[in-house]
């Protein structure tokens, strides 16, 4: 059985870090709320306990009860976790000073210490706690410490528990992935969790899931769809009809070439054209929200319209991965926003949800693309978002802005192609902005469109920087675009990162 280790959130900023770092170890594990320690416990192996936003002195920090953990696993606290052990157990934690963010130098005290083996003395760690902790209750013991924290890291002694103060997950930690690799080996870790073993266990998961059932997929042309679409096929065959939707949101020609592509993998493939469907429902919509619960729930109608025709389907697949899941529901209740796939379900649904692939990260979903045999330019395929130029086109959507976003979008993607930078960036679109400015063009005064082009690196969503393209390349994209594309007289740059913006506007 797929062994697992349990992350608890507490809601900081850094947890699905945690959650990359053991599957780059090749271990499977999940996050889950603070509060909310799975029911069925087989196949755990381990609990981290994250970071928090809060401190433990916060009358509204979580502080849930951990007997079900605490001496039944190996457990790590980090951060606000390995204070909330100290704190719960009577020890004493207290604002620390400013010295205490940051940069610092761990040594270990304990070299025979389980969690400290193979680490040097004076390593570089990262602090970002406004507290520290002052008393450790008795059957602790420092295992490391730095030159303004004592209690570094510890151990309780009795219990396979130990406590880090500073944040092994993220890359300013140099032993980081030392220190999880210890906790792993504490926990028995078999560390097998790799692409094949995910498509084995995954295909027969599908299999007793489904059964017989008729399942209908909805295709967007990404590669998590279709990701989602070859697993399934693998595991039920002939009971699984890939619906792929125009809703007149997708990048110029998108559909034609989506539906050649998907010949060589054998799908069973269904094209709906509802473009007009969806530019009723959109007409005169300018909130962002409102347009992605439109589109999200169109996309479900059109989905249980064809499994209608289809007859006796149950299922709905999608191509939902982690972070997806994770930006949705916040722990904190605090909703970023609604991806179509999750948060945008209309709460009555006829169909019910398989999603194979809602525990992976984006870089995982393409390893398994890869050992699956798909074709390089499915996998390296960018990201595009559900709701397509619909939260590329800000304020109401019409056919006539649609023409304009798809001819620019297409001159920059053709572009990043040509100019070998496709590859190099995460993803790139186009934004048409809700703006009109004065241009100038032979001897008329113009008042037309300006559009954003968006170019971004990153390598999970999550966080992203604005892809510093070369001027000439920006210079030949922005005249193209002016030239050419009726209705546009300007073009800027956006030069934000992720955080504070996000990669699409809305
Ligand atoms: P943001 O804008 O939140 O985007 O930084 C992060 C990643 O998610 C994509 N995205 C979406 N994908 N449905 C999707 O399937 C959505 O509603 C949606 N909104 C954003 C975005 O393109 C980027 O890759």
């Amino acid at each position: 059985m797929l062994e697992k280790v349990i992350i608890l959130d507490f809601g900081s900023q850094t947890t699905q870090l945690i959650a990359r770092r053991l599957r780059e170890l090749n271990v499977y594990c999940e996050i889950v709320p603070y509060n909310k320690f799975p029911e069925n416990t087989s196949n755990i192996i381990g609990v981290i306990l994250s970071g928090s936003p809060f401190s433990v002195n916060d009358s509204e920090a979580f502080k849930p009860d951990l007997s079900s953990v605490r001496g039944k696993y190996p457990v790590l606290g980090i951060c606000y976790g390995a204070q909330y052990l100290a704190y719960s157990s009577g020890g004493k934690v207290e604002k620390g000073n400013s010295r205490e963010y940051g940069r610092a130098r761990l040594t270990p005290v304990d070299r025979n210490d389980s969690l400290m083996k193979n680490l040097d003395e004076n390593v570089q760690v990262w602090m970002s706690h406004g507290d520290t902790i002052t008393v450790l209750p008795e059957n602790f013991a420092v295992v490391a410490n730095t030159k303004d924290v004592e209690v570094a890291a510890y151990r309780i002694e009795g219990e396979k528990t130990w406590g880090v103060q500073f944040h092994p997950e993220v890359y300013h930690t140099e032993i980081g992935m030392t220190v999880l690799d210890n906790f792993l080996n504490i926990c028995s870790a078999k560390k097998d969790w790799t692409p094949a073993s995910f498509i084995e266990t995954t295909i027969d998961k599908l299999k007793k899931q489904l059964g017989d059932d008729k399942v209908i997929l909805a295709l967007s042309g990404g590669v998590d769809s279709s990701v989602s679409a070859v697993l399934l096929n693998k595991a039920i065959g002939k009971n699984l009809t890939c619906v792929f939707v125009d809703n007149g949101l997708l990048r110029k020609n998108e559909f034609g070439k989506v539906i050649d592509d998907y010949k060589h993998l054998g799908l069973n493939v269904l094209g709906i054209d509802a473009k007009a469907y969806f530019y009723e429902k959109l007409a005169g919509v300018k909130e962002p929200e409102r347009k992605r619960k439109i589109i999200g729930k169109g996309f479900i109608d059109i989905f249980e319209q064809e499994a209608r025709k289809l007859k006796d389907v149950k299922w709905l697949a999608q191509g939902t991965i982690y972070p997806d899941v994770i930006e949705s529901l916040s722990i904190t209740g605090t909703v970023i926003k609604s991806h179509h796939n999750v948060g945008g379900l209309p709460e009555k649904m006829n169909l019910k949800l398989v999603e194979p692939l809602r525990l992976l990260f984006k870089d995982e979903v393409r390893k398994v693309g890869r050992e699956l045999g798909m074709e390089e330019h499915l996998i390296k395929r960018h990201p595009f978002p559900g709701p397509g130029l619909g939260v590329r086109i800000l304020g109401d959507i019409t056919p006539e802005k649609v023409r304009m976003l798809q001819d620019a979008d297409d001159i920059f993607i053709s572009g990043l192609r040509e100019w070998d930078l496709y590859d190099k960036v995460w993803q790139a679109g186009v934004i048409l902005l809700p703006v009109n400015s004065v241009g100038v063009m032979g001897d008329e005064r113009t008042y037309e469109n300006a559009v954003a082009l968006r170019a971004v690196t990153s390598t999970d969503a999550m966080t992203a920087d604005w892809a510093p393209l070369p001027y000439e390349f920006l210079a030949k994209i922005s005249n193209e675009i002016i030239n050419k594309v009726r209705g546009v007289n300007r073009v800027v740059y956006d030069i934000s990162s992720k955080p504070p913006s996000t990669i699409e506007w809305e």
